[in-house]
């Protein structure tokens, strides 16, 4: 499938410029069409009924979670779905047995998500130890070594950044979490769907990824992987139908991984389109999208960053998808803003969830960066449009 294909499956991109990726992306019709198909022809609950609809229904969830396992390469029993990568970090971050004295090494430029559960863990007595990335971003492997000590139980890592779109070596942090016998998360929410992943290479213990970003799928879908061998290391704080495997009137037994961790009813019309949309991506060919946006990234580095008046961050060597700038003295709303009302042309604006990476590369006073983010449905056209606009922008109102 080529961009117009894509473009042609998704109606809203004819009326705006989506470049906000990083934020959620836009559902293509065959996915938007499988989960109507379930509330249209199969709507029933999962893992209940002993009726048609309600097997056709868990055979359905059944198949997507292969499809996401595939995906990463991992196993289905591996995956929990989750209703975004917020939750899949907190399971983690709420279900290992951490205790005082152990500590966690975590960069500084992190998206709240895979900060504040983290730092949540200082009322157990758990040291955060925080490792600083360069002035791009980029988080130094040798430096995560040299933080990490016999009590560090856990290494997490954003593998690219959602403030600045720096790529972190992932493969070489988890080597050294497996060196130093650590545990390992890896935050994947702006590299799914975008690059092949492959949870194993990463050594990755646990990972983290939304359905609604790069895989093209709906928004409330998420996903955590958890290698087999730590599974039962992970405790479940939410408990309820579908987690255990018999009950007394005094005790409980629980599923084994994943079913104690998927509590109550999911977002099962969600999770079916989730399978779709991993079918939709496969249908392109992720080699092809991470060849797309590799192109598209470098472009739009460029174009922006030739403007006077306008500062880009981040290396353009080591970032992928994401381009942050600013208009010199222009609040980054005040330049989303005229972007959407000239052109109807979407970024977000401000600090993105990611205060501290804010901080770090000195825009928290100016109010944050203006953000680009784009995927395999966005044109060279696309991009010139938003340099022509920001040049525009800059031209009337930057300093
Ligand atoms: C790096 C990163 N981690 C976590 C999240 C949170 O994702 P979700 O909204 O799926 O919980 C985001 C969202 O933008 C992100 O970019």
């Amino acid at each position: 499938m080529e961009t117009a294909d894509v473009r042609a499956d998704i109606p809203l991109l004819d009326k705006v410029i989506y470049m906000d990726a990083a934020s959620t992306t836009p559902t293509p019709r065959p996915v938007v069409e499988a989960m109507c198909d379930y509330f249209y022809n199969y709507n029933a609950n999962t893992g209940r009924g002993a009726y048609s609809l309600a097997i056709k229904a868990t055979q359905k969830v059944v198949d997507a979670k292969l499809k996401v396992a595939n995906f990463i390469n991992a196993l289905p029993e591996e995956v929990v779905f989750t209703k975004n990568t917020t939750e899949a970090i907190n399971i983690v971050a709420n279900g290992l047995p951490f205790k005082k004295g152990d500590s966690i090494v975590v960069p500084n430029i992190e998206h709240h998500s895979n900060f504040l559960p983290w730092l949540n863990l200082r009322k157990k007595g758990v040291e955060i130890k925080v490792v600083k990335a360069d002035s791009n971003g980029i988080i130094d492997p040798s430096i995560v070594a040299e933080t990490a000590d016999d009590k560090t139980r856990l290494i997490a890592v954003t593998h690219i950044s959602n403030a600045l779109g720096a790529v972190q070596d992932v493969n070489e942090i988890g080597q050294i979490a497996r060196e130093n016998d650590s545990l390992y998360l890896v935050d994947a929410a702006q590299s799914i769907g975008h690059m092949p992943l492959d949870v194993k290479k990463m050594n990755a213990d646990f990972a983290a990824f939304p359905g609604h970003k790069g895989t093209l799928g709906p928004v409330g879908t998420g996903f955590l992987y958890c290698d087999q061998k730590q599974s039962e290391k992970l405790e479940t704080i939410s408990l309820g139908g579908g987690t255990v495997l018999n009950v007394s009137e005094d005790d409980f037994q629980l599923e084994s991984f994943p079913g104690r961790f998927e509590s109550g009813t999911g977002n099962i019309a969600g999770f079916i389109g989730l399978g779709a949309s991993i079918d939709y991506i496969n249908r392109i060919g992720i080699g092809k999208i991470e060849k797309h946006g590799e192109k598209l990234t470098k472009e739009l580095y460029s174009e922006l960053s030739r403007i006077e008046n306008v500062t880009c961050y981040g290396d353009p060597q080591n970032i992928y998808g994401i381009v942050s700038f600013n208009i010199n003295n222009m609040h980054p709303h005040d330049v989303a803003k005229i972007l959407d009302e000239v052109r109807g042309i979407c970024v977000r604006s401000g600090h993105h969830c990611a205060i501290p990476a804010i901080k770090h590369i000195g825009a928290y006073e100016q109010g944050g960066t203006v953000r680009t983010s784009i995927h395999y449905y966005n044109t060279a056209e696309e991009i010139q449009m938003l340099g022509e606009t920001v040049e525009e922008i800059a031209k009337t109102f930057g300093a």
